[in-house]
């Protein structure tokens, strides 16, 4: 089933937070690191980056018990199209048979909408439940 999640951010909220590198380290995976700093607008690369990471957790938290920052991230492919990526903590847990993610942002706001057409593990969900 596709399924849609979709965040805000501000980004002044995450300029603040990306001064301290203990919370760049938790919540970014390293290309997400190196694709956001190297940037003129780190803030606002950091902050949609974020906002994608909020929105697939809108997806997700319904399907999985547990899910980091980092078990999430965009990279972004030679002509700057963003993509998601999962961790093999997500891929255990859930089928994600195709993803989608749009990126946005603006001095002050960082939006981000995401598709995932996820399919559960059944086999697991219904273990031991008895047909009627
Ligand atoms: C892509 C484009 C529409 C972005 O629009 P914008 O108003 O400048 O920027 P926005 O704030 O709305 O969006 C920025 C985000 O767009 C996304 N983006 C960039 N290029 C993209 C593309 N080709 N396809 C889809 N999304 C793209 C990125 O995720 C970017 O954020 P990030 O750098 O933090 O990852 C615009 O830059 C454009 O038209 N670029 C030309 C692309 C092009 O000609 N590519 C050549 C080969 S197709």
């Amino acid at each position: 089933m596709i399924e849609t999640g979709i965040d805000i951010v501000e980004v002044h909220r995450i300029e603040k937070s990306i001064e301290n590198p203990t919370f760049i380290r938790k919540y970014y995976h390293p290309i997400e690191i190196e694709y956001s700093a190297t940037s003129i607008n780190a803030a606002q690369h950091f902050a949609v980056r974020f906002a994608a990471k909020e929105a697939v957790r809108k997806v997700l938290l319904s399907h999985i018990d547990k899910l980091s920052w980092t078990d999430s991230w965009i990279e972004n492919d030679e002509n700057g199209k963003p993509h998601l990526q999962f961790s093999e903590n997500i891929l255990k847990q859930v089928h994600i048979l195709s993803s989608s993610v749009s990126l946005s942002h603006s001095k002050d706001q960082a939006i981000a909408i995401v598709l995932l057409d996820v399919k559960p593990f059944y086999a697991k969900a219904t273990k031991g439940r008895r047909k009627t």
